[in-house]
Protein backbone atom coordinates (compact mmCIF):
# COMPACT_ATOMS: atom_id res chain seq x y z
CA UNK A 1 0.00 0.00 0.00
CA UNK A 2 1.32 3.30 -1.18
CA UNK A 3 1.04 5.83 1.85
CA UNK A 4 0.67 9.26 1.39
CA UNK A 5 1.73 11.88 1.00
CA UNK A 6 4.83 10.80 -0.89
CA UNK A 7 7.76 13.44 0.09
CA UNK A 8 8.95 13.51 -3.24
CA UNK A 9 6.54 12.01 -6.28
CA UNK A 10 9.10 10.18 -8.67
CA UNK A 11 7.86 10.58 -12.39
CA UNK A 12 8.86 8.87 -15.63
CA UNK A 13 8.04 10.33 -19.36
CA UNK A 14 6.51 8.24 -21.87
CA UNK A 15 7.71 9.96 -25.38
CA UNK A 16 10.91 12.17 -25.21
CA UNK A 17 10.04 14.91 -28.07
CA UNK A 18 8.12 18.47 -28.19
CA UNK A 19 6.06 18.26 -25.17
CA UNK A 20 8.41 16.28 -22.82
CA UNK A 21 10.96 19.17 -23.40
CA UNK A 22 8.47 21.37 -22.34
CA UNK A 23 7.03 19.35 -19.48
CA UNK A 24 10.54 19.32 -18.11
CA UNK A 25 11.29 23.42 -18.80
CA UNK A 26 8.39 23.87 -16.62
CA UNK A 27 9.28 21.38 -13.32
CA UNK A 28 11.91 23.66 -12.47
CA UNK A 29 8.68 25.75 -11.20
CA UNK A 30 7.80 22.61 -9.32
CA UNK A 31 8.47 21.56 -5.75
CA UNK A 32 8.85 18.15 -4.51
CA UNK A 33 9.25 16.07 -7.63
CA UNK A 34 12.08 14.40 -9.12
CA UNK A 35 12.10 12.72 -13.06
CA UNK A 36 13.62 9.72 -12.81
CA UNK A 37 13.24 7.76 -16.30
CA UNK A 38 12.26 8.27 -19.40
CA UNK A 39 10.82 5.96 -22.18
CA UNK A 40 10.49 6.23 -25.72
CA UNK A 41 11.96 4.58 -29.33
CA UNK A 42 14.93 5.91 -29.90
CA UNK A 43 17.89 6.26 -27.81
CA UNK A 44 19.40 9.09 -28.90
CA UNK A 45 16.16 11.11 -27.99
CA UNK A 46 16.11 9.43 -24.94
CA UNK A 47 19.44 10.38 -24.13
CA UNK A 48 18.14 14.16 -24.89
CA UNK A 49 15.70 14.19 -22.12
CA UNK A 50 18.05 12.23 -19.69
CA UNK A 51 20.57 15.25 -20.59
CA UNK A 52 18.05 18.45 -20.65
CA UNK A 53 16.80 16.65 -16.90
CA UNK A 54 20.94 16.59 -15.92
CA UNK A 55 21.20 20.19 -16.99
CA UNK A 56 17.84 21.35 -15.18
CA UNK A 57 19.01 19.14 -11.99
CA UNK A 58 15.38 17.17 -12.10
CA UNK A 59 17.00 13.82 -10.73
CA UNK A 60 18.69 10.80 -12.31
CA UNK A 61 16.72 9.84 -15.40
CA UNK A 62 17.55 6.40 -16.45
CA UNK A 63 16.62 5.85 -20.09
CA UNK A 64 14.59 2.93 -20.77
CA UNK A 65 14.14 1.31 -24.06
CA UNK A 66 10.92 -0.77 -22.95
CA UNK A 67 8.26 0.29 -21.39
CA UNK A 68 7.58 -2.33 -18.98
CA UNK A 69 10.88 -2.05 -17.71
CA UNK A 70 10.19 1.24 -16.74
CA UNK A 71 6.82 0.95 -15.33
CA UNK A 72 8.53 -2.02 -12.88
CA UNK A 73 11.32 0.21 -12.14
CA UNK A 74 11.42 0.88 -8.16
CA UNK A 75 11.80 4.31 -7.92
CA UNK A 76 9.14 5.52 -10.71
CA UNK A 77 5.53 6.44 -9.05
CA UNK A 78 3.65 8.24 -11.87
CA UNK A 79 4.16 8.59 -15.54
CA UNK A 80 3.50 11.38 -17.62
CA UNK A 81 1.99 9.78 -21.18
CA UNK A 82 3.49 12.53 -23.87
CA UNK A 83 3.34 10.06 -26.92
CA UNK A 84 1.49 10.67 -30.11
CA UNK A 85 -2.30 10.20 -29.96
CA UNK A 86 -2.42 6.79 -31.86
CA UNK A 87 -0.06 5.38 -29.69
CA UNK A 88 -2.18 6.28 -26.67
CA UNK A 89 -4.74 3.45 -26.20
CA UNK A 90 -1.83 0.83 -26.34
CA UNK A 91 0.17 2.28 -23.95
CA UNK A 92 -2.61 2.91 -21.27
CA UNK A 93 -3.14 -1.07 -22.46
CA UNK A 94 0.46 -1.71 -21.18
CA UNK A 95 0.47 0.54 -18.10
CA UNK A 96 -3.23 -1.23 -17.51
CA UNK A 97 -1.79 -5.12 -17.56
CA UNK A 98 1.50 -4.09 -15.36
CA UNK A 99 0.13 -2.11 -12.76
CA UNK A 100 -3.15 -5.45 -12.12
CA UNK A 101 -0.53 -7.77 -12.95
CA UNK A 102 1.27 -6.26 -9.41
CA UNK A 103 4.64 -5.96 -11.53
CA UNK A 104 4.06 -2.58 -11.60
CA UNK A 105 4.23 -0.25 -8.32
CA UNK A 106 3.28 3.36 -10.27
CA UNK A 107 0.00 4.52 -8.79
CA UNK A 108 -0.91 7.52 -11.09
CA UNK A 109 -1.15 8.69 -14.75
CA UNK A 110 -1.02 11.96 -16.29
CA UNK A 111 -2.23 12.16 -20.01
CA UNK A 112 -1.48 14.59 -22.72
CA UNK A 113 -4.11 16.07 -24.75
CA UNK A 114 -6.03 14.41 -26.31
CA UNK A 115 -7.26 11.72 -23.92
CA UNK A 116 -8.57 9.52 -26.97
CA UNK A 117 -9.05 10.37 -30.77
CA UNK A 118 -12.84 8.67 -30.50
CA UNK A 119 -15.25 8.69 -27.36
CA UNK A 120 -15.12 5.00 -27.70
CA UNK A 121 -10.61 5.49 -27.02
CA UNK A 122 -11.25 8.66 -24.50
CA UNK A 123 -14.04 6.20 -22.45
CA UNK A 124 -11.36 2.60 -22.75
CA UNK A 125 -8.58 4.80 -21.39
CA UNK A 126 -10.56 6.10 -18.35
CA UNK A 127 -12.33 2.70 -17.96
CA UNK A 128 -8.66 1.49 -18.00
CA UNK A 129 -6.97 3.84 -15.34
CA UNK A 130 -9.79 3.25 -12.81
CA UNK A 131 -9.61 -0.41 -13.31
CA UNK A 132 -6.19 -0.39 -12.31
CA UNK A 133 -6.83 1.93 -9.59
CA UNK A 134 -4.59 4.69 -10.65
CA UNK A 135 -4.82 8.15 -9.65
CA UNK A 136 -5.57 10.38 -12.95
CA UNK A 137 -5.33 13.94 -14.15
CA UNK A 138 -6.15 15.50 -17.86
CA UNK A 139 -3.24 17.22 -18.89
CA UNK A 140 -4.93 20.99 -20.00
CA UNK A 141 -2.60 23.59 -19.82
CA UNK A 142 -4.58 26.44 -20.56
CA UNK A 143 -6.32 25.49 -17.52
CA UNK A 144 -3.38 26.66 -15.53
CA UNK A 145 -2.35 29.35 -17.43
CA UNK A 146 -1.18 32.57 -14.95
CA UNK A 147 -3.67 34.88 -16.88
CA UNK A 148 -6.63 31.85 -16.80
CA UNK A 149 -5.62 31.80 -12.77
CA UNK A 150 -5.28 35.38 -12.29
CA UNK A 151 -8.23 36.24 -14.31
CA UNK A 152 -10.88 33.91 -13.33
CA UNK A 153 -9.85 34.32 -9.46
CA UNK A 154 -10.56 37.92 -10.09
CA UNK A 155 -13.55 37.67 -12.15
CA UNK A 156 -15.66 35.48 -10.16
CA UNK A 157 -14.76 37.15 -6.84
CA UNK A 158 -15.25 40.68 -7.67
CA UNK A 159 -17.51 40.76 -10.50
CA UNK A 160 -19.81 37.39 -10.72
CA UNK A 161 -20.17 37.57 -6.96
CA UNK A 162 -22.35 40.54 -7.25
CA UNK A 163 -23.54 41.37 -10.76
CA UNK A 164 -24.03 37.35 -12.17
CA UNK A 165 -22.39 34.30 -13.53
CA UNK A 166 -20.48 35.04 -16.95
CA UNK A 167 -22.35 33.58 -20.02
CA UNK A 168 -20.11 33.32 -22.75
CA UNK A 169 -16.56 32.56 -23.06
CA UNK A 170 -14.73 33.09 -26.19
CA UNK A 171 -11.44 30.79 -27.31
CA UNK A 172 -8.87 30.67 -30.03
CA UNK A 173 -5.69 29.20 -30.53
CA UNK A 174 -4.05 29.81 -33.60
CA UNK A 175 -0.67 29.12 -35.76
CA UNK A 176 1.13 28.18 -38.55
CA UNK A 177 0.94 24.87 -38.61
CA UNK A 178 2.81 21.71 -36.05
CA UNK A 179 6.33 20.87 -36.05
CA UNK A 180 6.18 16.56 -36.69
CA UNK A 181 4.46 14.56 -39.76
CA UNK A 182 1.99 12.96 -37.87
CA UNK A 183 -0.22 15.69 -36.72
CA UNK A 184 -1.07 16.30 -40.20
CA UNK A 185 -2.25 13.05 -40.39
CA UNK A 186 -5.94 12.11 -39.75
CA UNK A 187 -5.75 8.85 -38.68
CA UNK A 188 -2.91 9.16 -36.58
CA UNK A 189 -3.76 12.00 -34.99
CA UNK A 190 -7.29 12.02 -35.18
CA UNK A 191 -8.23 14.75 -37.21
CA UNK A 192 -6.83 18.35 -37.66
CA UNK A 193 -6.46 21.79 -35.98
CA UNK A 194 -10.09 20.96 -34.30
CA UNK A 195 -8.51 17.76 -32.30
CA UNK A 196 -5.33 19.08 -32.18
CA UNK A 197 -5.72 22.42 -31.04
CA UNK A 198 -9.82 23.39 -30.02
CA UNK A 199 -9.23 20.69 -27.05
CA UNK A 200 -7.29 23.63 -25.12
CA UNK A 201 -10.46 26.34 -26.47
CA UNK A 202 -12.76 24.03 -25.22
CA UNK A 203 -11.62 23.10 -21.73
CA UNK A 204 -10.18 26.56 -20.90
CA UNK A 205 -13.61 28.10 -21.74
CA UNK A 206 -15.82 25.17 -19.41
CA UNK A 207 -13.34 25.89 -16.80
CA UNK A 208 -13.27 29.87 -17.03
CA UNK A 209 -17.57 29.15 -17.30
CA UNK A 210 -17.25 27.09 -13.99
CA UNK A 211 -18.38 28.39 -10.91
CA UNK A 212 -15.18 28.39 -8.47
CA UNK A 213 -15.61 25.20 -6.38
CA UNK A 214 -18.35 23.89 -8.44
CA UNK A 215 -17.68 20.61 -10.42
CA UNK A 216 -16.90 20.94 -14.32
CA UNK A 217 -20.44 18.33 -14.78
CA UNK A 218 -22.47 21.62 -13.07
CA UNK A 219 -22.62 22.71 -16.66
CA UNK A 220 -24.36 20.17 -19.34
CA UNK A 221 -23.46 20.19 -22.76
CA UNK A 222 -27.40 21.12 -24.96
CA UNK A 223 -25.81 20.97 -28.18
CA UNK A 224 -22.89 21.48 -30.35
CA UNK A 225 -22.43 23.35 -34.06
CA UNK A 226 -19.16 23.33 -35.87
CA UNK A 227 -17.53 24.17 -39.00
CA UNK A 228 -14.61 22.39 -40.88
CA UNK A 229 -11.97 23.98 -43.44
CA UNK A 230 -9.07 23.76 -45.29
CA UNK A 231 -8.10 26.86 -46.20
CA UNK A 232 -4.26 27.23 -46.73
CA UNK A 233 -2.35 24.08 -46.99
CA UNK A 234 -4.15 21.85 -49.53
CA UNK A 235 -3.26 25.03 -51.60
CA UNK A 236 -0.29 23.16 -54.20
CA UNK A 237 2.39 25.31 -53.22
CA UNK A 238 1.83 24.94 -49.94
CA UNK A 239 0.75 20.63 -49.96
CA UNK A 240 3.55 20.56 -52.15
CA UNK A 241 5.94 22.57 -49.20
CA UNK A 242 4.40 19.79 -47.09
CA UNK A 243 5.14 16.49 -48.94
CA UNK A 244 8.81 17.92 -49.16
CA UNK A 245 9.15 18.56 -45.70
CA UNK A 246 7.46 15.48 -44.45
CA UNK A 247 7.39 13.03 -47.13
CA UNK A 248 5.03 11.17 -49.36
CA UNK A 249 2.85 10.18 -46.02
CA UNK A 250 1.62 14.30 -45.75
CA UNK A 251 -0.46 14.34 -48.65
CA UNK A 252 -2.49 17.50 -48.37
CA UNK A 253 -3.27 17.58 -52.28
CA UNK A 254 -5.42 14.39 -51.89
CA UNK A 255 -5.69 13.63 -48.15
CA UNK A 256 -5.46 17.02 -46.31
CA UNK A 257 -7.00 17.58 -42.75
CA UNK A 258 -8.97 20.89 -41.71
CA UNK A 259 -6.70 23.79 -41.17
CA UNK A 260 -9.34 25.99 -39.82
CA UNK A 261 -12.39 25.16 -36.90
CA UNK A 262 -14.67 27.12 -35.30
CA UNK A 263 -17.15 26.03 -32.58
CA UNK A 264 -20.48 26.47 -30.74
CA UNK A 265 -21.34 25.08 -27.98
CA UNK A 266 -24.32 25.93 -25.51
CA UNK A 267 -24.28 24.80 -22.07
CA UNK A 268 -26.35 24.85 -19.30
CA UNK A 269 -25.90 25.18 -15.60
CA UNK A 270 -27.56 24.28 -12.84
CA UNK A 271 -31.02 26.77 -12.89
CA UNK A 272 -31.31 26.44 -16.25
CA UNK A 273 -29.40 29.43 -17.31
CA UNK A 274 -28.09 29.52 -21.01
CA UNK A 275 -24.02 29.85 -21.64
CA UNK A 276 -22.23 30.25 -24.84
CA UNK A 277 -18.28 28.87 -26.04
CA UNK A 278 -17.32 30.16 -29.20
CA UNK A 279 -13.96 28.97 -30.07
CA UNK A 280 -12.32 29.31 -33.42
CA UNK A 281 -8.54 27.42 -33.90
CA UNK A 282 -6.46 27.47 -37.07
CA UNK A 283 -2.85 26.15 -38.24
CA UNK A 284 -2.97 28.90 -41.25
CA UNK A 285 -2.40 31.84 -38.79
CA UNK A 286 0.91 33.65 -40.00
CA UNK A 287 1.59 35.93 -37.30
CA UNK A 288 4.60 36.56 -34.86
CA UNK A 289 4.03 33.22 -32.94
CA UNK A 290 1.42 30.74 -31.55
CA UNK A 291 -1.92 33.05 -30.78
CA UNK A 292 -3.94 31.93 -27.98
CA UNK A 293 -7.00 34.47 -27.44
CA UNK A 294 -9.22 34.35 -24.33
CA UNK A 295 -12.54 36.21 -23.68
CA UNK A 296 -14.80 35.95 -20.85
CA UNK A 297 -17.97 37.93 -20.51
CA UNK A 298 -20.42 38.36 -18.17
CA UNK A 299 -23.91 41.09 -17.44
CA UNK A 300 -21.64 43.67 -16.08
CA UNK A 301 -17.78 42.52 -16.81
CA UNK A 302 -15.15 41.22 -19.59
CA UNK A 303 -12.22 39.48 -19.46
CA UNK A 304 -9.56 39.36 -22.24
CA UNK A 305 -6.02 37.96 -22.69
CA UNK A 306 -4.27 37.71 -25.67
CA UNK A 307 -0.43 35.88 -25.62
CA UNK A 308 0.95 38.16 -27.89
CA UNK A 309 -0.06 41.32 -26.77
CA UNK A 310 3.24 40.58 -24.51
CA UNK A 311 4.95 43.62 -22.50
CA UNK A 312 7.98 42.59 -23.57
CA UNK A 313 9.12 43.35 -27.61
CA UNK A 314 12.13 43.33 -29.51
CA UNK A 315 13.15 45.12 -32.34
CA UNK A 316 15.45 43.78 -34.84
CA UNK A 317 16.54 45.46 -38.14
CA UNK A 318 17.28 44.22 -41.40
CA UNK A 319 20.76 44.29 -40.81
CA UNK A 320 20.55 41.27 -38.01
CA UNK A 321 21.09 38.22 -39.65
CA UNK A 322 20.74 34.90 -37.98
CA UNK A 323 19.19 31.56 -37.70
CA UNK A 324 15.73 30.69 -37.60
CA UNK A 325 14.71 29.60 -34.30
CA UNK A 326 11.95 29.09 -31.51
CA UNK A 327 13.34 31.74 -29.03
CA UNK A 328 11.51 34.40 -29.27
CA UNK A 329 7.72 32.47 -28.82
CA UNK A 330 6.76 29.12 -29.57
CA UNK A 331 5.86 28.70 -33.58
CA UNK A 332 7.54 31.66 -34.21
CA UNK A 333 7.52 33.32 -37.67
CA UNK A 334 10.52 35.73 -38.24
CA UNK A 335 13.60 36.96 -36.66
CA UNK A 336 13.33 40.57 -37.89
CA UNK A 337 11.06 43.29 -37.27
CA UNK A 338 8.70 44.69 -34.03
CA UNK A 339 8.82 41.26 -32.05
CA UNK A 340 6.46 39.81 -28.55
CA UNK A 341 8.60 38.09 -26.75
CA UNK A 342 7.55 35.66 -23.74
CA UNK A 343 9.52 35.67 -20.82
CA UNK A 344 8.04 32.56 -19.63
CA UNK A 345 6.01 30.40 -21.76
CA UNK A 346 6.12 27.65 -19.55
CA UNK A 347 4.11 29.79 -17.01
CA UNK A 348 1.87 31.86 -19.47
CA UNK A 349 1.07 28.51 -21.36
CA UNK A 350 0.04 26.98 -18.25
CA UNK A 351 2.74 23.91 -17.86
CA UNK A 352 4.50 25.21 -14.08
CA UNK A 353 1.23 25.13 -12.38
CA UNK A 354 -0.45 22.29 -14.16
CA UNK A 355 3.05 20.59 -13.20
CA UNK A 356 2.54 21.73 -9.83
CA UNK A 357 -0.83 20.40 -9.36
CA UNK A 358 -0.85 17.39 -10.79
CA UNK A 359 2.74 16.74 -8.83
CA UNK A 360 0.95 18.11 -5.65
CA UNK A 361 -1.79 16.14 -6.07
CA UNK A 362 -0.47 12.71 -6.87
CA UNK A 363 2.08 13.14 -4.13
CA UNK A 364 -0.83 13.50 -1.77
CA UNK A 365 -3.49 10.98 -2.93
CA UNK A 366 -5.80 14.23 -4.15
CA UNK A 367 -8.08 14.12 -7.26
CA UNK A 368 -6.71 16.59 -9.73
CA UNK A 369 -8.77 19.69 -11.24
CA UNK A 370 -8.75 17.75 -14.39
CA UNK A 371 -9.26 13.99 -14.50
CA UNK A 372 -9.59 11.59 -17.79
CA UNK A 373 -13.63 12.45 -16.89
CA UNK A 374 -12.57 16.05 -18.12
CA UNK A 375 -10.59 14.72 -21.04
CA UNK A 376 -13.62 12.34 -22.02
CA UNK A 377 -16.16 14.89 -22.16
CA UNK A 378 -13.53 17.29 -24.11
CA UNK A 379 -13.45 14.72 -26.96
CA UNK A 380 -17.42 13.61 -26.71
CA UNK A 381 -17.59 17.92 -27.66
CA UNK A 382 -14.99 17.47 -29.89
CA UNK A 383 -16.96 14.56 -32.14
CA UNK A 384 -20.09 16.67 -31.75
CA UNK A 385 -18.09 19.80 -33.52
CA UNK A 386 -16.79 16.84 -36.37
CA UNK A 387 -20.18 15.33 -36.75
CA UNK A 388 -21.95 18.80 -36.82
CA UNK A 389 -19.37 19.60 -39.55
CA UNK A 390 -19.97 16.74 -41.76
CA UNK A 391 -23.81 16.79 -41.31
CA UNK A 392 -24.37 20.27 -41.78
CA UNK A 393 -26.69 19.95 -38.32
CA UNK A 394 -26.49 20.82 -34.81
CA UNK A 395 -25.82 18.22 -32.66
CA UNK A 396 -28.16 17.59 -29.57
CA UNK A 397 -26.68 15.96 -26.23
CA UNK A 398 -26.80 13.50 -25.12
CA UNK A 399 -25.74 12.19 -28.43
CA UNK A 400 -25.06 8.31 -27.65
CA UNK A 401 -24.75 7.86 -31.69
CA UNK A 402 -21.01 9.29 -31.30
CA UNK A 403 -19.54 6.58 -29.57
CA UNK A 404 -18.15 4.88 -32.93
CA UNK A 405 -17.91 8.47 -34.70
CA UNK A 406 -14.46 9.18 -36.39
CA UNK A 407 -14.45 12.39 -38.11
CA UNK A 408 -14.11 12.40 -42.04
CA UNK A 409 -10.51 13.10 -42.43
CA UNK A 410 -9.46 10.32 -39.88
CA UNK A 411 -11.46 7.69 -41.59
CA UNK A 412 -9.10 4.95 -43.53
CA UNK A 413 -8.43 6.19 -47.36
N1 LIG B 1 -0.52 20.73 -24.33
C1 LIG B 1 -0.08 21.14 -25.50
O1 LIG B 1 -0.22 22.29 -25.86
C2 LIG B 1 0.58 20.16 -26.41
C3 LIG B 1 1.51 20.62 -27.34
C4 LIG B 1 2.14 19.68 -28.17
C5 LIG B 1 1.81 18.35 -28.08
N2 LIG B 1 0.88 17.93 -27.17
C6 LIG B 1 0.49 16.50 -27.09
O2 LIG B 1 1.61 15.76 -26.62
C7 LIG B 1 1.73 14.53 -27.30
C8 LIG B 1 3.10 14.44 -27.98
O3 LIG B 1 3.27 15.52 -28.86
P1 LIG B 1 4.73 16.09 -29.24
O4 LIG B 1 4.51 17.45 -29.79
O5 LIG B 1 5.67 15.91 -28.13
O6 LIG B 1 5.09 15.11 -30.44
P2 LIG B 1 6.53 14.85 -31.06
O7 LIG B 1 7.37 16.07 -30.92
O8 LIG B 1 6.30 14.25 -32.38
O9 LIG B 1 7.15 13.76 -30.09
C9 LIG B 1 6.56 12.51 -29.95
C10 LIG B 1 7.45 11.66 -29.08
O10 LIG B 1 6.83 10.41 -28.81
C11 LIG B 1 7.80 9.37 -29.00
N3 LIG B 1 7.08 8.18 -29.41
C12 LIG B 1 6.58 7.84 -30.63
N4 LIG B 1 5.94 6.66 -30.57
C13 LIG B 1 6.03 6.26 -29.28
C14 LIG B 1 5.56 5.12 -28.58
N5 LIG B 1 4.87 4.14 -29.20
N6 LIG B 1 5.82 5.04 -27.26
C15 LIG B 1 6.52 6.00 -26.63
N7 LIG B 1 6.99 7.10 -27.23
C16 LIG B 1 6.74 7.22 -28.56
C17 LIG B 1 8.80 9.90 -30.00
O11 LIG B 1 10.12 9.42 -29.72
P3 LIG B 1 10.71 8.07 -30.34
O12 LIG B 1 10.74 8.27 -31.81
O13 LIG B 1 12.04 7.99 -29.68
O14 LIG B 1 9.77 6.98 -29.91
C18 LIG B 1 8.80 11.38 -29.69
O15 LIG B 1 9.72 11.67 -28.69
C19 LIG B 1 0.56 14.48 -28.30
O16 LIG B 1 -0.49 13.74 -27.75
C20 LIG B 1 0.16 15.93 -28.45
O17 LIG B 1 -1.21 16.08 -28.76
C21 LIG B 1 0.28 18.81 -26.32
Amino acid sequence: MTEFPKKTLRIGLIGSGFIAEFHLRSMIGVRNVEVTGVYSRNAENRQRICTLVTQLELGDCTSYGSLSEMLQSDDIDAVWLLSPNHTRLDTMRTIHEEVTAGRSKIFAVACEKPLGRTVSEAREMLRLVEDAKLNHGYLENQVFSTAVLRGKEIIWRRAASTTGRPYLARAAEEHSGPHAAWFWQGDKQGGGVLNDMMCHSVEVSRHLLTEPGKPRNSLKVKSVNGTVATLKWNRPRYADELKARYGAEVDYRNRPSEDFARGTVVLEDETGQELIIEATTSWAYVGAGLRIQLELLGPEYAMEFNTLGTGLKIFMSREVQGSEGEDLVEKQNAEQGQMPVLEDEAGVYGYTDENRHMVECFRKGETPLETFHDGLAVVEILIGLYKSAETGQTVHFPAPDLEDYVPLVARPA
